[in-house]
């Protein structure tokens, strides 16, 4: 059969969009280590809270003090319609965490009395509520207990506090909350990565705020986006178990198999955010009594770094960080889109304030034109 078609190599460039810049953003830029709103993400892990950051990536400044009072106090002001969270864990036991949450974020939807409301501030409103109540829906999702249950925020903590109560984080160290505040900071934005991309392609058909987040947390689901941090702490404790992590890194490979948490489409020479996480994550080992396993994990980059030449990701040291922390694998995707809710909200509503409709063509690979034969003159 006869195909037609593009040129191979103009394919082979366009494949998965590598570098192709697909429109403008001010949110955030990978062009100089990573910035969001033109902040190093480092200074601002360093120094900020994920509350700062999350209305610096939604606003376009930093707060100062009264504003993040005032944005604090929205985000522990809001709550979870008790039918939406009985729907989420009334869904079968099967159903990963992360799929229960994006049909209670699709429900959150029709319990918002001013969802059809449009405009900027609409979508800013909307975007704050979502980032305060997924926390929520998280909590009561992975909750196994009977009985209706409301999860709701101490007005007197951070969000970060917020979350280690609520999730399920155990970790009583010091160290516990300035890591969760780094690591959810890391996680907020990242230009144009297939859930945010998604995200927008949604908000360009004028759809709302809701429909592009659910879709959002479908792209992230994937393995090779953010599915691949809750499949880390199970690959880690796999290499550790085998007593030779160099040895277990060789038969993935052999097998043609990916380590999750390394190499990244955009970053070839190392992910700054996992550059930046490493000695938090190896201080946290320390202080958790997770030493060993941190050296397994060593053990693994190294053999990557010799067999590969591939870097770790940002994955890599957070999911040992969620695990140092007490979470439970099946929260680390979730607490990563708990953050990116915040730029995928950016997106959506810096796509809806200039908006052209997203729509690509692709280059034909099929068959030449053909006439229909009659069914019974076909083969
Ligand atoms: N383990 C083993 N081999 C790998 C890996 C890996 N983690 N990553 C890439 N390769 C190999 C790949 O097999 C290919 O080899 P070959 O040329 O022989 O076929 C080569 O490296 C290039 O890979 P690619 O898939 O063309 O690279 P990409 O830019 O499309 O992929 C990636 C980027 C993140 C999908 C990929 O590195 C990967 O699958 N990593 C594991 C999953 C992961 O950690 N994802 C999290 C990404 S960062 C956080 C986020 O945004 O979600």
């Amino acid at each position: 059969m006869e195909k037609s078609g593009g040129c191979a190599g103009d394919r082979a460039r366009q494949e998965g969009l590598e570098g192709i810049i697909a429109g403008e953003t001010a949110i955030s830029t990978l062009a100089d280590g990573l910035r969001y709103r033109g902040y190093a993400i480092q200074e601002l892990a360093a120094q900020s809270s994920f509350e700062e950051v999350a209305y610096l990536v939604l606003h376009g400044d930093l707060p100062d003090a009264v504003t993040l009072r005032q944005f604090q106090s929205r985000l522990a002001a809001a709550s979870v319609d008790p039918a939406v969270l009985q729907v989420v864990r009334d869904l079968p036991a099967t159903a990963p965490l992360l799929d229960r949450l994006r049909t209670g974020v699709s429900l959150l939807s029709h319990y918002d009395p001013a969802r059809a409301a449009g405009g900027r501030d609409a979508s800013l409103r909307k975007a704050e509520q979502l980032l305060a109540q997924f926390p929520l829906l998280l909590a009561a999702a992975r909750c196994k207990k009977t009985g209706p249950i409301t999860p709701t925020y101490d007005p007197g903590h951070g969000l970060a506090e917020n979350v280690l109560r609520l999730v399920g984080g155990t970790a009583a160290t010091p160290r516990a909350i300035p890591v969760l505040n780094a690591t959810l900071i890391m996680y907020a934005d990242h230009e144009f990565n297939a859930s945010t991309f998604t995200a927008r392609v949604v908000a360009s058909t004028l759809s709302d705020l809701y429909a592009a987040v659910v879709a959002a947390l479908g792209a992230l689901q994937g393995p090779l986006h953010g599915g691949a941090l809750e499949r880390i702490g199970e690959a880690l404790h796999e290499a550790f178990e085998s007593g030779d992590p160099d040895a277990w890194v060789q038969g993935l490979l052999a097998r043609k198999q990916r380590v999750m948490g390394f190499g990244h489409r955009v970053y070839k020479h190392g992910d700054i955010r996992a550059q930046s996480l490493q000695p938090l994550c190896r201080e946290l080992a320390f202080e958790t009594g997770n030493e060993r396993l941190e050296q397994a994990a060593e053990q693994v980059e190294q053999a990557m770094r010799l067999r590969t030449g591939l870097h770790p990701n940002v994955d890599w040291p957070s999911a040992r960080i969620f695990r140092y922390l007490g979470f439970s694998a099946e929260t680390f995707t979730p607490l990563f889109a708990l953050s990116r809710i915040s730029g995928w909200c950016a997106h959506i509503i810096e796509q809806q304030s200039n908006n052209r409709l997203i729509q690509p063509r692709a280059s034909y690979a099929g068959v030449t034109a053909r006439t229909v034969p009659r069914l019974e003159d076909r083969p």
